[in-house]
């Protein structure tokens, strides 16, 4: 009797540091029954996740009334998933304003918001925004602060083609500035101007333009954006403000009225 029970001891005690030492090491390694490394649990606020082929794809799915931003599924990798999960959106958050340097672009049928800014400004914190509730935007909307006030020249007479850090609207307006000497081309006589007002007549000075003539058609835009001025160096009142003069010309039949923004 008791031979036989301290034979019995050692092997259970075997088995149980076996069990325990194999437990441990599937927790450490973090892998699920199929032996691959296992991925985090996902969430989605609005929605459901369904697992498939034994844990390693997700499935999403938004609730009704909410649309799914993103991507639907996302397989598990080596530990990590393959894709962000996505986002539920909805309708009926209110409206943001328009913000200064910038504008908010509506995507999903205004459930999301993109903030772009303007060259030399950059978004405060991330540029999207989803309406993740009936009435509720998922944080407060970011705006466009300036990336940092570049050394640009203050006076500009558009002699090198750097344009002294003026650059021309690329996504919302409808044609571009061109840069040019002498006279407006032949093509369109009747035109303006004829020289440029840094050197005058007869002189190769440059000068912007535009072409208003066909194929314009009225109210095209072609819009340029300046640099980022910080307070000149002279000024001691921070809101002393700065002025800003031009010299303009404008001349042929079609040219319209002009609009500064
Ligand atoms: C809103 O959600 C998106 C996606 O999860 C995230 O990238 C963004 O940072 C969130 N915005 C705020 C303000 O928390
Ligand atoms: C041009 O813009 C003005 C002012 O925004 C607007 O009243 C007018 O209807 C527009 N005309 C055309 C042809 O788009």
């Amino acid at each position: 009797m008791v031979a036989r029970r301290n034979r019995i001891y050692p092997i259970l005690l075997l088995i149980i540091l076996i069990v325990a030492i194999s437990g441990a090491y599937s927790q450490q390694s973090g892998r699920n029954k199929n032996g691959r490394e296992a991925c985090s649990r996902v969430v989605l606020k609005n929605g459901k996740t369904k697992l498939r082929s034994g844990g390693r794809v997700v499935k999403f799915n938004c609730n009704r009334e909410y649309v799914l931003v993103g991507e639907s599924t996302s397989t598990c990798l080596l530990g990590e998933w393959t894709s962000e999960p996505p986002v539920c959106a909805t309708k009926g958050c209110p409206s943001i304003p328009p913000p200064p340097s910038g504008r908010f672009i509506a995507s999903n049928g205004g459930a999301v918001m993109r903030l772009e800014c303007n060259p030399g400004y950059r978004p405060s914190h991330s540029p999207m925004i989803y309406c993740v509730d009936r009435f509720d935007w998922n944080g407060t909307a970011p705006i466009c602060q300036a990336s940092g006030v570049q050394q640009s020249a203050t006076r500009c007479d558009f002699e090198s083609d750097d344009l002294c850090g003026w650059v021309q609207d690329t996504r919302t307006d409808e044609f571009d500035w061109t840069w040019q000497n002498y006279g407006t081309p032949s093509l369109h006589l009747g035109t303006g101007p004829s020289f440029d007002h840094t050197l005058g007549q007869g002189k190769a000075g440059h000068y912007l333009f535009i072409e208003s003539s066909s194929p314009r058609i009225l109210n095209d835009t072609a819009r340029l954006f300046s640099p980022v001025y910080g307070a000149p160096e002279s000024s001691t009142i921070a809101d002393e403000g700065v002025c800003f003069t031009f010299w303009f010309h404008m001349y042929g039949s079609t040219t319209g009225p002009a609009a500064i923004e």
